[in-house]
């Protein structure tokens, strides 16, 4: 056997070894260019071809053809292998199975009914507003015409961070916020957290939210207030609830009244507290109440959201259940 020919069969054994030696998709590309490539073995052979003797051209021709066949042939089945491995291994997709629903998110019950009051008070022409959860004496008692012995400042029914600082207990703080910053005429909502002592229970909480309104204005009387109050808890519960005013005592509005309720067939239920902003305020915060009128009303968010959403127990807005809050939300 010639030289050529030991050749040709030696590049047929390196080429079988080395292809399957290919473990990947790169290295394959390489063995396939050493061997079959533009400057690879087999047009290596081709090329000697030119050169031989006549002798020898048909037997060494005929053999460099069955290398380039045996080794395309090798290249094609260590091609396809090296794929399946790949579809084997790699991430399995089953295009017919049914899409997977992101979680999402939803507004909790007392959101949702915070979020309903500022929007329906802005179409009164209400606006958004809020104040500080951490209140000084001033803006919680003394701004809003409660004296310095009033049970109210007790401290076992809030919570004092020290001698003048407490988390505040309604609020009505905000009212004096704005009154202090904003001139008259003026609409303002606020909805946020207040704080008091008291033996958590199924309607009771040491925290929980309030929604304050202020209005001033010249010439407003008690049938704005009212008119502006049923809109509101309309607007919240769409259906035909009644309002009534049941005259009361709050020491910052002149007269005072309690909200109430009725949703049809049913009792009256409380809600707040309301009234005509009482002149001491306005004086405490640099208005003129001689020219200024003003109502204000502040109600619990809990008692609404409970009522609206057929919540038994003011717990399971603090609980974090996810199952509560889903069906809710
Ligand atoms: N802040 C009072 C409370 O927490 C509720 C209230 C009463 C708010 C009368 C008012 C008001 O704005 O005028 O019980």
């Amino acid at each position: 056997m010639s030289d050529a020919l030991a050749a040709v069969r030696a590049a047929l054994d390196e080429g079988r070894a080395a292809f399957a030696a290919a473990a990947d998709p790169a290295g394959l590309a390489a063995v396939e260019a050493a061997f079959l490539g533009k400057k690879g073995r087999v047009p290596a052979f081709m090329e000697a071809l030119k050169t031989a003797p006549p002798s020898e051209k048909a037997v060494f021709g005929k053999e460099v053809n069955l290398l380039k066949q045996a080794l395309t042939a090798l290249y094609e089945e260590r091609k396809a292998a090296l794929g399946a491995t790949i579809v084997a291994t790699g991430p399995r997709v089953d295009l017919t199975l049914p899409g997977r629903r992101p979680a999402r998110g939803a507004y909790h019950p007392l959101s949702q009914v915070a979020r309903d009051i500022v929007r329906t008070m802005a179409t009164l022409g209400f606006e958004e507003t809020d104040g500080p959860e951490i209140e000084d004496e001033w803006h919680n008692f003394v701004a809003l015409n409660i004296p310095e012995n009033h049970p109210a400042r007790d401290e076992g029914d809030n919570f004092y961070l020290d001698d003048k600082r407490l988390l505040r207990s309604q609020t009505s703080t905000v009212q004096i916020r704005t009154l202090k910053t904003r001139k008259p005429p003026l609409r303002v909502t606020a909805v946020g957290r207040v704080y008091r002592p008291d033996t958590v229970d199924a309607t009771h909480h040491y925290m929980f939210h309030q929604v304050e309104g202020l209005a001033v204005d010249e010439g407003l009387t008690m049938a704005d207030m009212k008119s502006t109050l049923l809109s509101f808890v309309q607007a919240l519960y769409q259906e035909d609830v009644e309002i009534r005013l049941r005259p009361s005592f709050f020491p910052f509005p002149e007269p005072s009244a309690e909200i109430d309720v009725k949703f049809p067939g049913r009792g009256w239920v409380e809600i707040g507290g309301c009234g005509m902003v009482d002149p001491a305020v306005f004086a405490a915060c640099g208005i003129d109440p001689e020219k200024w009128t003003g109502f204000a009303f502040g109600c619990g968010v809990e008692r609404l959201a409970m009522r609206r959403f057929a919540v038994p127990d003011i717990r399971r807005f603090t609980e974090n259940d996810a199952r509560f809050l889903r069906r809710l939300g």
